[in-house]
C-alpha cells in the first residue's frame, strides 16, 4: 500500500471513530456539534503516523486507533483557537468557516477546551497496560502544553511584536514547539504503547515536524487557497518569522530537504516496511494542501 491509501485507510477509521466518541456526547448542544466539526476532515497525518508508527511495532489499527483519535483531538483545538481573533484570525479552515466563524468566539474557545480533555480521556480508557497509558497521556500533555505545542504558539504570537526579527535558531525552537512537538508525539506514540524503543521514530517525527512547518510557511508563500483550504500570505502580512522570511524561499526548500533526509535517516533500522513512513516524509515538503 502507498502512503497515500494507507492515510485514506487511516483517515476512515478516525473518522468513524469520532462519530462513535461524539455519539456519547449531548449533540443538541452547540459545543458538542463544534467540537465534531473541528475534528472533521483535514490530511489526518498524525493519525496516520499513530497508525502506521504502531503498526511498525505489531499493534493493529484498533489497537492504536484511540491514540490516534486523542492526537486530532489535540491537533484540532490547537487548530481552533489558532484561527481566533485573538490570535491568527482566519474565517477558512478545511475548506470551510472557523469554528468562531460559524458559532461564535466562545463557542469556539469551549470547544477546543473540551477537546483537549477529549483526548486524555481517550487515552485513559484504552486497553493497555497502566503504565503504558501513563506514558501516553504524561508525554502527550508535554508535546500540547506550555513545553510543546502551547510554547511555540506564544513564542510566534511574540514574534509578531518582537523588536527585531527571531535568528534561525529562535525559529528552529518556535517550530520544533508549535507544530513539531505534536507530530514527533504522533511518531514515537506507536513505538510508546507496544513498549518498544521509540528512539528511532522520534528522530523521525522531530526532523518530519520542522520540514512540516517549513512546507507550511512555504504554501503560505507560494501555496493556492483552494487546494490548501485556509487563507494563505498571512505571516508576511501579519510580519511573522518563519524559515522562509529568514533563509528565502530557496534556502527553506534546502532545510527542509536535508530534514527529510534526516528523517529517512532515522528509519533505516526498520528496513523496507518502513517505507509508508518515508513516502510520508516525501509527501510532507512536495504537499499542495
Ligand atoms: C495545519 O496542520 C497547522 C500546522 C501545524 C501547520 P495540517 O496541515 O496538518 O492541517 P490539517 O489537519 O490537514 O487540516
Ligand atoms: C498553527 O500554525 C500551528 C498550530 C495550530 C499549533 P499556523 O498558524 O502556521 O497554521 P495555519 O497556517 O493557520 O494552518
Ligand atoms: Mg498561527
Ligand atoms: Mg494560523
Ligand atoms: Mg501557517
Amino acid at each position: 500500500m502507498d502512503f497515500d491509501a494507507r492515510r485514506r485507510q487511516c483517515a476512515e477509521q478516525i473518522q468513524a471513530g469520532f462519530d462513535q466518541t461524539f455519539a456519547g456526547y449531548d449533540q443538541s448542544q452547540p459545543v458538542v456539534q463544534a467540537m465534531a466539526y473541528a475534528t472533521n476532515g483535514g490530511k489526518r497525518l498524525r493519525g496516520f503516523l499513530v497508525m502506521e508508527g504502531a503498526r511498525l511495532a505489531g499493534l493493529s489499527d484498533s489497537d492504536a486507533l484511540p491514540a490516534a483519535l486523542a492526537i486530532e483531538a489535540i491537533h484540532a483545538y490547537s487548530l481552533v483557537h489558532d484561527d481566533l481573533p485573538a490570535m491568527d484570525n482566519d474565517d477558512l479552515r478545511r475548506g470551510q468557516p472557523t469554528v468562531h466563524k460559524a458559532w461564535d468566539d466562545a463557542t469556539a474557545i469551549l470547544a477546543g477546551d473540551a477537546l483537549q480533555s477529549v483526548a486524555f480521556s481517550l487515552i485513559a480508557e484504552m486497553d493497555l497496560a497502566a503504565e503504558r497509558r501513563i506514558d501516553l497521556s504524561g508525554s502527550l500533555a508535554d508535546a500540547a502544553g506550555a513545553k510543546g505545542m502551547v510554547l511555540g504558539q506564544a513564542l510566534d504570537i511574540q514574534a509578531e511584536t518582537a523588536p527585531a526579527p527571531l535568528t534561525l535558531p529562535e525559529i528552529e525552537r518556535l517550530q520544533a514547539g508549535k507544530t513539531g512537538a505534536l507530530l514527533e508525539w504522533s511518531a514515537m506514540a506507536g513505538p510508546m504503547m507496544a513498549g518498544a524503543d521509540t528512539g528511532p521514530l522520534r528522530t523521525y517525527g522531530r526532523a518530519l515536524g520542522v520540514a512540516f512547518q517549513i512546507a507550511d510557511d512555504i504554501l503560505d508563500v507560494t501555496g493556492d487557497e483552494a487546494k490548501a483550504g485556509k487563507r494563505l500570505g498571512k505571516d508576511d502580512a501579519a510580519g511573522k518569522a518563519t524559515f522562509v522570511s529568514h533563509l528565502g524561499l530557496d534556502g527553506a526548500r534546502e532545510r527542509a530537504r536535508e530534514l527529510v533526509a534526516e528523517a529517512e535517516a532515522a528509519l533505516a533500522r526498520y528496513g523496507s516496511s518502513a517505507h509508508v513512513l518515508r513516502d510520508a516524509a516525501r509527501f510532507v515538503i512536495s504537499r499542495e494542501f
